[in-house]
């Protein structure tokens, strides 16, 4: 079979072949230009928590996963769709080639991530998505957003897209296990695994909003005591 753009990088890489072919050096280009556009949300992020840090003595976000979606998986997904695996059809088809995930303790902290980004003048938003106010079905809670960085390389500007996930603590320990429970059952889960599934999503979102009560009641207290105080 004929094999072009991102699919022969795949081969490429089952059968370690060299790189001194066309198409694998301009999947590797693009691949750092992906990478590239990583590092500067995870910079942007980083700075955002470091500022909050400074100014309110407090880490909205607890950590941050980045990852560079596989070529396997690119192919995969261009597959599903119905598209050839051309790198062409990956930049203009596949929005998460790209993709950071920012996981936060509180549910208000997620939209002030969100609106601290929105705001930069650099980041352009193609298209947001809350799952947070919006749930989907399976009880999956989650804010994305798909933006565009611009990457300045020595001859050009590229536009790149970025997947932005943003979650509470809570919500990423479900979707790890719904998603564990998708890739196990390859989507034909058990109904009551399902069904159990959604009655923990509404434990988690009934966790998140007394979680949160809880650190407004600690700050309240302590902003009152340190007042007493002075
Ligand atoms: P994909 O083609 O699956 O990437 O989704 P999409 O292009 O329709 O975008 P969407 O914003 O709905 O989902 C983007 C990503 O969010 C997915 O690739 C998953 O990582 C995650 N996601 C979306 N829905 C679910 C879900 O029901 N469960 C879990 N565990 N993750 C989800
Ligand atoms: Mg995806």
């Amino acid at each position: 079979m004929h094999k072009t753009g991102i699919e022969k990088e795949v081969a490429g890489q089952v059968g370690n072949r060299t790189k001194n072919d066309g198409d694998v050096d301009s999947w590797t280009e693009v691949n750092l230009i992906y990478k590239a556009a990583l590092k500067q949300i995870q910079t942007k992020v980083e700075i955002l928590n470091d500022e909050f840090q400074h100014t309110h003595r407090y880490n909205p976000i607890e950590h941050i996963k980045v990852r560079i979606k596989t070529p396997e998986s690119i192919v995969k997904k261009l597959k599903r769709h119905g598209y050839e695996s051309t790198i062409d059809n990956m930049i203009k088809y596949v929005n998460d080639i790209a993709g950071i995930r920012i996981i936060c303790s509180f549910t208000s902290d997620i939209y002030r991530i969100a609106e601290m980004l929105e705001k930069q003048k650099d980041i352009r938003i193609y298209s947001v998505k809350d799952y947070i106010t919006y749930p989907k079905e399976n009880g999956y809670k989650s804010y994305h957003m798909l933006v565009t960085v611009p990457v300045y390389l020595s001859d050009r500007i590229e536009d790149t897209k970025v997947e932005i996930q943003i979650r509470t603590v809570a919500m990423d320990f479900w979707a790890s296990l719904e998603h564990k429970m998708h890739y196990k059952f390859e989507g034909d889960a058990p109904e009551h695994i399902k069904k159990e599934l959604v009655e923990c999503a509404k434990l988690v979102s009934d966790l998140d909003v007394r979680m949160l009560t809880l650190n407004e009641e600690i700050l309240a207290l302590t902003a009152y005591k340190n007042g007493k105080q002075q």
